[in-house]
C-alpha cells in the first residue's frame, strides 16, 4: 500500500488506509451533485473571513475568483476527480489549491466539514424543494383544469370499492387536488425550516474567530442562523421531514394511480391512458398496460424505504456529528429525483388521458339512490332512522323481484309507507341526487365549481382557500 496523495486530515495519520476503506469512506460519487452549493458556501465564507480581518480583501478576491473558476470547470464538465477526493468539500478545496496555490489553505479557517456539509445540504435542498413545489403546483393546475372542463360528467362514487352514491367526476378529481394542495402548503413550510444557516458553527463547539454569521446568512439567502452549534452540525430533521413529505405526497400519487388503474380496466372502462403513458405486452397483442400508473404506485414504496432507512440511521447517533450522517444524502437525492419525475409523469397522465362519460354514466344504477329515497321521506317529515329502514325494504323488494328499484310501482312504495306519493318518481334522477348535495364541499355543480374557483385563486397566489 502506497502512502497515496496527501489527505486533508492527514496530519496525525501515519499508516496507509486500506483502499477498500477509502472507497467505503468516500461520498464523492454521490455528493458531487452539491458542487455548486459547496462553492457558493465557500465564496460567502471567504467574504465573511475578510469582513472579520482574518484574511485580506485581496486574498478574499483571489479565493472568490479561484472558486468561480472551479465552478466553471464543473459546469463545463471539465472537473477531474482525483484519488483522495473523499467528498465534494475535499475535492473543491484540492482543486482550488491547484489553481491559486497555498492561499487556498486559508479558506477553511474556523470551518469544519461538519458545518459545511450541513450548509451545503440546506442550500441544495431548498433549491430542489422549490423546483418540486413548482412541479406540484403544475400538477394541481392540470387536475383542476380537467375538473372544470369535465364538470358535467357523472360517475359512481365508491366506499369499500362498492358503488355508493352518484358524484361528479370533477368532484373525484378535485379530491386529489386538495390532497396535493395540502402537500404544497407543507412543502412551503418545510422550505422555511430548511432555510436556516449552520455555517459558522465549526466542528461542533462554535467558531473560534467570531465570524459574522448574520452576514453569512444574508449572503447565502438564509432567513436566519441556527443558534446552537452542536444542534447546527448534527440536525438532519430537515432531511427526515423532507423524506416524510415525499412519502406522503407519493402516497397520494399512488392512490390516484390505483384508482385510475381500476378505472382503466376492461371491467370499468371509465378511462384510457394516452399511448405516451402506456405500453403493450410482448406476448398478448390486445394488451395496453398502465405502466406509468403502476410505476407511480411502485415508486411510493421506494420513497418510503428512503424515509425508513434514514430514520434507522438517524435514531442511534450520539451527539454531535458522526459519520453515519453521510448516509443522509443518497435517500435525499433519490427522493428528490423520484418526486420530481413522479409529479411530472402524473401531470402528463392526467392531462392526456381519455375518459368515457357514457361508460361512467352507465355504471350508475337506481340502487345508488336508496339514500335519496330515504331523504324523500325525510322531506315528508318521517324520521331518518325510520326512512333508512323503509328504503332498505324497497331495496330488498326490488332485489327479490329481480328488478331495478325505479321499476317498483307507486303501490309498492305505498305498501311500504303511506307518505309515499306519485312524486316518488322524482327520486330516480342521478342529477337531482347530485344537485341536492349543494352544501359547501358537496358534489353539486355549484359546490364543485366553488372548490375549483378557490383552487384557481390559490394557484394564482391569491391564497384564501
Ligand atoms: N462527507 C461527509 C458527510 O457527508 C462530510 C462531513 C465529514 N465530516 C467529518 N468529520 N468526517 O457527512
Amino acid at each position: 500500500m502506497s502512502a497515496g496523495p496527501k489527505k486533508l486530515w492527514g496530519g496525525r495519520f501515519t499508516g496507509a488506509v486500506d483502499p477498500l476503506m477509502d472507497a467505503f469512506n468516500a461520498s464523492i460519487h454521490f455528493d458531487k451533485r452539491m458542487y455548486a452549493a459547496d462553492l457558493i458556501g465557500s465564496m460567502a465564507y471567504s467574504k465573511a473571513l475578510a469582513k472579520n480581518g482574518i484574511i485580506s480583501e485581496q486574498e478574499r478576491d483571489e479565493l472568490v475568483a479561484g472558486l468561480e473558476n472551479v465552478m466553471k470547470e464543473w459546469e463545463a464538465g471539465a472537473f477531474e476527480l482525483k484519488p483522495g477526493d473523499e467528498d465534494i468539500h475535499t475535492a473543491n478545496e484540492r482543486r482550488l489549491g491547484e489553481l491559486i496555490g497555498p492561499l487556498a489553505g486559508k479558506l477553511h479557517t474556523g470551518r469544519s466539514r461538519n458545518d459545511q456539509v450541513a450548509t451545503d445540504m440546506r442550500i441544495w435542498l431548498r433549491e430542489e424543494a422549490s423546483k418540486i413545489l413548482a412541479h406540484l403546483k403544475e400538477l394541481i393546475a392540470v387536475i383542476t383544469a380537467r375538473a372544470e372542463k369535465e364538470i358535467d360528467v357523472l360517475i359512481p362514487g365508491y366506499t369499500h370499492l362498492q358503488r355508493a352514491q352518484p358524484i361528479r367526476w370533477s368532484h373525484f378529481l378535485m379530491s386529489y387536488a386538495w390532497l396535493w394542495q395540502a402537500d404544497a402548503e407543507r412543502l412551503s413550510q418545510l422550505i422555511e425550516r430548511i432555510n436556516v444557516l449552520p455555517l459558522g458553527s465549526g466542528a461542533l463547539a462554535g467558531h473560534a474567530f467570531n465570524i459574522d454569521r448574520d452576514f453569512l446568512a444574508q449572503e447565502l439567502g438564509f432567513r436566519g442562523i441556527i443558534h446552537n452549534s452542536l444542534y447546527a452540525v448534527s440536525d438532519r430533521d430537515f432531511v427526515a421531514e423532507f423524506l416524510f413529505w415525499a412519502s406522503l405526497t407519493m402516497t397520494h400519487i399512488s392512490r390516484i394511480a390505483e384508482d385510475l388503474i381500476i378505472y382503466s380496466s376492461g371491467e370499468f372502462g371509465f378511462v384510457k391512458l394516452a399511448d405516451a403513458y402506456s405500453t403493450g405486452s410482448s406476448l398478448m397483442p390486445q394488451k395496453k398496460n398502465p405502466d406509468s400508473l403502476e410505476l407511480l404506485r411502485g415508486k411510493c414504496g421506494r420513497v418510503f424505504g428512503n424515509m425508513s432507512g434514514f430514520m434507522m440511521t438517524y435514531k442511534g447517533i450520539p451527539s454531535t456529528y458522526n459519520k453515519d450522517l453521510q448516509e443522509d444524502k443518497e435517500p435525499m437525492f433519490d427522493a428528490v429525483d423520484t418526486l420530481s419525475g413522479s409529479l411530472q409523469i402524473t401531470a402528463g397522465v392526467l392531462s392526456t388521458m381519455n375518459i368515457f362519460p357514457e361508460k361512467m354514466r352507465a355504471s350508475l344504477s337506481a340502487d345508488m339512490l336508496a339514500t335519496d329515497l330515504a331523504e324523500y321521506l325525510v322531506r315528508k317529515g318521517v324520521p331518518f332512522r325510520e326512512t333508512h329502514h323503509i328504503s332498505g325494504a324497497a331495496v330488498k323488494m326490488a332485489e327479490d323481484r329481480n328488478v331495478s328499484m325505479h321499476e317498483l310501482s307507486i303501490d309498492d312504495f305505498k305498501s311500504l309507507h303511506p307518505s309515499f306519493g306519485d312524486d316518488v318518481a322524482s327520486v330516480w334522477s342521478f342529477e337531482t341526487s347530485i344537485e341536492n348535495r349543494n352544501a359547501p364541499g358537496g358534489t353539486a355543480r355549484c359546490s364543485v365549481l366553488d372548490q375549483i374557483n378557490k383552487m384557481q385563486v390559490w394557484l394564482g397566489e391569491g391564497k384564501t382557500l
